[in-house]
């Protein structure tokens, strides 16, 4: 099994599943034109994100980690016209892209991009009475992954769903002693959620046009 026969599977699932959409290519190639690093979710996760959070109904959705708003696109569109969607970006060159890619879809009035460190922007929208959240994407810097946890637990509700994204990382996530600060993310986020006496949760491995990586998927029980 190599890249190139996953990239062609990926291929013909996308092109078959998920018509030609000119708004999603065009906010891709935006973002490459701006230099931003093309480690936005594959179409088929950007449709799965869609699809779990219309299963869900979700009004409000918190995502941790904007980069040009590709995730943002596929998530806002899930949600009714009275919808809201939080995602919040380090960057304010990678927030700046996002806001026209957002624009240019049409969600700017359901989208609000928070500017600044994640962790800040969650005590704020705890502070601010936003939650709670219906559906939580976390797709950030991945060794604050326990803190994005422990955040999105105060701004959930029982039946909450929460999926990290990158949690397998070319199958690394099986060394306990890498000294990648990523792939110690991606085990601190097994970790918490293994213990948690409020999640249940999975994690499924994938391989794609992003390579061989995974996501987890958690629901708050309690
Ligand atoms: N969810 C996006 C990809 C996000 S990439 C998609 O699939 O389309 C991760 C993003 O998190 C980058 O834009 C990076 O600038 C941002 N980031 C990194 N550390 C952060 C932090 N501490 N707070 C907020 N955002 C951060
Ligand atoms: C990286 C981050 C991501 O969110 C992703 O989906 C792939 C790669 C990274 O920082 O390397
Ligand atoms: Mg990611």
């Amino acid at each position: 099994m190599s890249q190139e026969q996953w990239s062609a599977v990926d291929a013909y699932l996308c092109d078959s599943l998920i018509p030609e959409d000119s708004v999603l290519s065009d906010a891709l190639r935006a973002s490459d034109q701006a230099g931003l690093p093309q480690i936005n979710v594959a179409p088929n996760l950007g449709k799965l994100l869609h699809l779990l959070a219309q299963i869900q109904g979700a009004r409000r959705i918190l995502e941790v980690g904007t980069l040009g708003g590709y995730s943002t696109i596929w998530l806002a569109r899930a949600l009714p016209k009275d919808g809201h969607l939080i995602t919040l970006e380090y960057s304010p060159e990678h927030a700046a892209v996002a806001k026209a890619n957002i624009a240019r879809a049409g969600l700017s009035a359901l989208v609000d991009i928070r500017v600044g460190l994640a962790v800040d922007s969650l005590a704020q929208i705890a502070q601010e009475g936003l939650a709670p959240f219906d559906f939580i994407f976390i797709d950030a810097d991945k060794p604050s992954n326990p803190y994005y946890l422990e955040w999105s637990l105060k701004l959930a509700r029982v039946g909450t769903i929460i999926v990290v994204d990158n949690v397998v990382r070319d199958g690394e996530v099986v060394d306990a002693h890498t000294t990648d600060e990523k792939i110690q993310g991606a085990r601190a986020a097994v970790a918490f959620v293994a213990t948690h006496p409020r999640l249940s949760a999975t994690a499924i491995q994938t391989v794609g046009s992003k390579g061989y990586d995974g996501f987890l998927l958690a629901t708050v029980v309690s």
